[in-house]
C-alpha cells in the first residue's frame, strides 16, 4: 500500500520516518527537513561523525526520533544536495530495503514536483521486495517481510498528476516484483511448461490480454527449429508463449521478444560448475517481456504490444543437440550449432521471425545473451544494439526510466565470423566482441523491421550486494526502459 500525504512529517505516527541527507564539505546535510525539531537537528549535526552519518549514496542510518511522532528517524544518503530522479529512487529504495521488517514508513524526501514524487514512490516500492516463497516457517520468520505501508510526503498530495504518477509507480513496481519472482524461482520448479503456465495465469488477471502457448507439437508444426533444438536435451519440452495486448484505439504496434532459458547448463558444450551458478536467471528476458506487456495493458496505453517468450531448458543428455547439428529455423534459415552454450540466439531467432511476421512497427528483444556483456559493461549497465534510430530510442527511454543502458555497435566485420561450412550461419563467431557477434546473429532474423537488441546478462541478476532499490537475485532489469519506450510511442 502506498499513498501521498501533505501532513506535517513531524506529526506522522509511523514506525519509520525517512529523510534525505547529502554530503557537503565533508559533513552531512539534511535535505528539505526544516520541520525537524531544532534540538534533533542540532544533535544530528554535532554527532554526525559518531552516528556514522555522512550523506553518502547508499548510506542508511537509524536514529531516535526525539520530538517526532514516528518511532524512529531514518537518514538515507543521496550523495548530492541536488539529487536527480534516479538518485531519489535509489535513496528511497535503499531506505525501504533496509527497513524490511518495519510495518509503516513515511518518506519525507524532496518531492516538490510530480517527477520527484514519482521517483520517490518508484524507488520506495522497488526497494520493498523480498523473496521468501521457498523458506520454511523457521527461516521465513527470520527473513523480514517487506515494508507494507508507504507514505510519500509531498506538497502535491491533492494533485491529480501526482496521484496518476503514484498509480503508475504501483503498476511498474508490481511488474518488476513479479519478474523478480519468476527469475528467483528455482529451475526445478520453473521449467518451460511452468513458465508458460505462469504467463497464462498472470495474463488472465489483466483485462485485454490474451496468452497463447505453442507446445512442442505446435512448435514442430510451425518449423521452430531453434527452440526445439535447444529444448530437445531436456525431459521438459520447450514452449513459445505469445502475450497479446491489442487495444482498439492503438497508435502503433510494438513487439517484444524475451529469452526464456529456464536453466542454461550449456548443453553438451557444458558449462563449468561455477559458470552454471545463477543460470536459473537465463529466463529474465522472458520475464521482463511478460510483465512489460501486462503493465502496458494495466496502464491502458494506446499501443498494441505483443510479447514473445522463447522458452526452453538447455540440458545435456542422450537426446540433446550436438555441436555440428544443423537446425532449420522458422522462416527457413539453417544454422550450424557449433557450441550448444550459444543457445539463446537460437531460441531468439525463431521468436524474432515469428514477431516480425506480424509486421510490427518495431521489435525489441531482451536477453541474458552473453558473458561478453558482463565483461564489457559489468552487472550494473546493460547493452543495447540495433539500428541507430531504435537504439537511440532505447537509450532515451532508459535515461528517462533511470536504468543504465549503453549503446553498442554491430560492426560489419564480425559478420564473416558467422559463416558456416555447411549451413547459412554458424551460431558462434570470433572470440572477441562476443556480445556484438550475438547481436549480428540476431539481426539476420529481423529483416527490415526496425529493431533493437538489449543484452542484460549482467544486470538481470544481482549475485553480489544489494544496493539502492536492487535486491540480491532477480532485478527486473529492462522493464522500466521497455515500458518508458512504449509510453513514449503512446504519446505519454
Ligand atoms: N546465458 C549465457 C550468457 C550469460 C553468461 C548470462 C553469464 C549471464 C551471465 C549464454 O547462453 C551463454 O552461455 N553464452 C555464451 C556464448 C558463447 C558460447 C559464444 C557465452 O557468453 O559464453
Ligand atoms: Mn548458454
Ligand atoms: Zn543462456
Amino acid at each position: 500500500m502506498i499513498s501521498l500525504t501533505g501532513k506535517d512529517p513531524a506529526r506522522l505516527s509511523v514506525d519509520a520516518l525517512v529523510v534525505a541527507t547529502a554530503e557537503r564539505n565533508g559533513a552531512p546535510q539534511l535535505l528539505g527537513a526544516d520541520w525537524l525539531p531544532e534540538q534533533l537537528r542540532a544533535a544530528l549535526s554535532s554527532d554526525a561523525r559518531a552516528l556514522g552519518i555522512t550523506g553518502a549514496t547508499g548510506e542508511v542510518r537509524r536514529v531516535p526520533a526525539t520530538g517526532l511522532s514516528a518511532r524512529v528517524l531514518v537518514l538515507t544518503g543521496t550523495g548530492t544536495a541536488a539529487p536527480d530522479a534516479e538518485a531519489l529512487r535509489r535513496a528511497a529504495g535503499a531506505a525501504t530495503r533496509e527497513l524490511a521488517g518495519v510495518g509503516s514508513v513515511a518518506l519525507a524526501l524532496p518531492a516538490d514536483d510530480v517527477a520527484r514524487v514519482a521517483a520517490v514512490a518508484e524507488g520506495a516500492l522497488l526497494g520493498a521486495y523480498t523473496f521468501t516463497r521457498y523458506r520454511g516457517t523457521a527461516t521465513a520468520a527470520s527473513a523480514a517481510s517487506p515494508v507494507a505501508e508507504i507514505q510519500v510526503v509531498t506538497g502535491l498530495a491533492k494533485d491529480k498528476a501526482a496521484a496518476a504518477a503514484l498509480d503508475r509507480a504501483q503498476v511498474l513496481a508490481a511488474a518488476v516484483h513479479a519478474a523478480r519472482d519468476l527469475v528467483n524461482m528455482p529451475p526445478n520448479e520453473l521449467y518451460p511448461a511452468a513458465l508458460a503456465d505462469a504467463a497464462r495465469t498472470a495474463g488472465r488477471e489483466v483485462k485485454g490480454v490474451k496468452v497463447t502457448v505453442l507446445d512442442e507439437k505446435a512448435l514442430a508444426a510451425g518449423g521452430f527449429g531453434g527452440i526445439l533444438g535447444v529444448g530437445q536435451g531436456s525431459v521438459r519440452p520447450p514452449r513459445l508463449v505469445k502475450v497479446t495486448y491489442a487495444p482498439s484505439r492503438a497508435r502503433g504496434h510494438v513487439a517484444l521478444v524475451g529469452k526464456g532459458i529456464t536453466f542454461d547448463s550449456g548443453g553438451l558444450s557444458i558449462k563449468t560448475a561455477e559458470g552454471m551458478v545463477g543460470m536459473k536467471s537465463d529466463m529474465a528476458g522472458a520475464a521482463a517481456v511478460l510483465h512489460t506487456v501486462l503493465a502496458a495493458a494495466r496502464l491502458g496505453l494506446p499501443v498494441a504490444v505483443t510479447g514473445w517468450l522463447a522458452v526452453a531448458e538447455n540440458m545435456p543428455s542422450g537426446t540433446a543437440q550436438r555441436p555440428s547439428d544443423v537446425l532449420t529455423m522458422r522462416g527457413g534459415t539453417t544454422v550450424e550449432v557449433l557450441n550448444t552454450d550459444a543457445e539463446g540466439r537460437l531460441v531468439m531467432a525463431d521468436a524474432l521471425v515469428a514477431a516480425v511476421e506480424e509486421k510490427p512497427d518495431v521489435v525489441l528483444d531482451i536477453a541474458t545473451l552473453t558473458g561478453a556483456q558482463v565483461v564489457a559493461l559489468g552487472d550494473r549497465v546493460s547493452a543495447v544494439m540495433g539500428s541507430d534510430e531504435v537504439r537511440g530510442e532505447v537509450v532515451a527511454a532508459a535515461d528517462r526510466s533511470g536504468e543504465p543502458f549503453w549503446p553498442m555497435p554491430l560492426p560489419v566485420e564480425l559478420r564473416a565470423g558467422l559463416k558456416s561450412q555447411v549451413a547459412d550461419l554458424s551460431n558462434i563467431g570470433e572470440r572477441f566482441g562476443g556480445m556484438l557477434t550475438a547481436g549480428i546473429f540476431l539481426r539476420e532474423f529481423v529483416g527490415s523491421t526496425p529493431w533493437a537488441h538489449l543484452d542484460v546478462a549482467g544486470p538481470a541478476f544481482n549475485s553480489r550486494e544489494p544496493h539502492g532499490y536492487t535486491p540480491l537475485g532477480g532485478t527486473g532489469a529492462g522493464i522500466r526502459t521497455l515500458l518508458a519506450l512504449i509510453e513514449a510511442r503512446a504519446g505519454r
